[in-house]
């Protein structure tokens, strides 16, 4: 684990403390999961497709599963809910993802409720580092 964690303490530091999204609830952001999300990143989080990093006929890549198998833990608290808010458009034009923009359907509070549902499936060592990381209390 310490392997994984050190580029992170080097990408990350700068967003350390942030905490905000672990007081909400996780039920009510599974709810807003599985209405919003799971048509795209599967129940539970766990993705739709085989392997996620294989692009679809389309050209496009999949959605990640975000459950923990994948890289979300790789991202702040702060970025992850700029992807929800933004959709593709966080990561500028040069990459052609298509992850829709939530910002009109979805309040800061809705987010931190769907973001604290997503870090409760990741599993245990992971949540472990991540919060340490981030100083998730
Ligand atoms: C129409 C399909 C679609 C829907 C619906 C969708 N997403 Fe995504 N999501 C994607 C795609 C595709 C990506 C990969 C980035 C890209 O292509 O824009 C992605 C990426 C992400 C990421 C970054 C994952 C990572 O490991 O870096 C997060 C977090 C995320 N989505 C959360 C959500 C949440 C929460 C919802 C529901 C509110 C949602 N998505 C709804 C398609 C979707």
């Amino acid at each position: 684990m310490e392997k994984l964690l050190l580029p992170l303490l080097l990408i990350g530091f700068a967003n350390a403390g942030e905490s905000w999204f672990y007081k909400e609830d996780i039920a009510a952001g599974e709810a807003l999961f599985n209405k919003n999300c799971t048509v795209c990143h599967g129940k539970g989080g766990a993705g739709t497709v085989k392997d996620w990093r294989q692009k679809l006929p389309n050209g496009k890549l999949p959605p990640p599963p975000l459950n923990g198998s994948a890289h979300t833990w790789h991202h702040s608290p702060q970025l992850l809910d700029k992807i929800i808010r933004l959709g593709a458009k966080t990561y500028g034009s040069a990459y052609a993802g298509w992850m829709p923009s939530f910002e009109e359907k979805l309040s800061k509070k809705d987010r931190g409720n769907i973001l604290k549902y997503i870090h409760s499936l990741w599993p245990e060592r992971i949540r472990n580092d991540y919060d340490a990381f981030y100083k998730i209390k």
